[in-house]
């Protein structure tokens, strides 16, 4: 059990902005390194195997922030996905996006589009960016998808919601990766992380290495999980 790897590592990557101030530099030169690191953390899975690595891309939130700065992180996302699309294509790994996409430019929106049905029979990694995601926001959508799929009162389960949300068909989390030393979930995966395991490092993304990836996973595994029973040991 113990050396067994998480089916489900996500990701809030966090910490471009300060590893970007820290240097003198414009924010967006941290979100630039950090896209490489992500690029980093995806490869890694890939080669170990992993079954489903979920990346918080851009929050609900997010959009808030000054526009120069959201239609920039825009323009880097439609890079990123221009140059790395076939890469992805070629190691396997089915892509997936979850939160409101409609929500992004045009030029994003096709770019994902494109992705996902180029990838959707692919059964390596499954990739899920969060675009435009926010853990609230998908249960209400959820909840008002089973309301029009006719789900009623009585019948209304946690299995008839899970399967309304974007993540339907996917297992949750078993580890939630945060870094920069904010120790919240930001409206991430509400509810999906009910009984994930969080690991939380002051490391900013764009530093957050190969090795730190694998020190997570490895923290993980000496986790005892437990989901409110009795410890295996004391049974019996
Ligand atoms: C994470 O880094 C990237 C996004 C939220 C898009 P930040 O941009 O939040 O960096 P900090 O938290 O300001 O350092
Ligand atoms: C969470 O980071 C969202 C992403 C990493 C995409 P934020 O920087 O937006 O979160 P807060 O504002 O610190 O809670
Ligand atoms: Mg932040």
């Amino acid at each position: 059990m113990k050396d067994r790897l998480p089916a489900h590592v996500a990701v809030i990557m966090d910490g471009n902005g300060r590893w970007a101030a820290m240097r003198g530099l414009p924010r967006v030169e941290g979100h630039r390194r950090g896209a490489e690191r992500a690029k980093e953390v995806i490869t890694a899975s890939v080669e170990m195997g992993l079954g489903t690595l979920t990346l918080y891309t851009f929050s609900v939130e997010n959009w808030q922030r000054p526009e120069d700065e959201v239609s920039l992180l825009m323009k880097l996302l439609e890079a990123y996905l221009r140059r790395e699309a076939s890469g992805l294509v070629r190691n396997g790994v089915r892509f997936r996006a979850i939160g409101q996409t409609w929500k992004l430019p045009g030029g994003v929106r096709a770019l994902i589009r494109d992705l996902e049905e180029k990838t959707a029979q692919n059964t390596g990694l499954t990739l899920v960016a969060a675009l435009s995601y926010g853990g609230r926001d998908e249960i209400v959508r959820a909840v008002r998808k089973a309301l029009a799929a006719g789900v009623e009162p009585g019948g209304f389960t946690e299995e008839a919601l899970e399967g309304h949300l974007d993540t339907a068909g996917l297992p949750e989390p078993d580890l939630i990766i945060r870094t920069s030393g904010e120790m919240r979930l930001s409206n991430f995966l509400l509810w999906q992380s009910a009984y994930s395991e969080l690991y939380f490092t002051s490391t900013l993304w764009p530093d957050f290495s190969k090795d730190e990836f694998l020190r997570a996973l490895h923290d993980y595994r000496m986790r005892e999980r437990r989901f409110g029973a009795v410890h295996a040991k004391e049974t019996g």
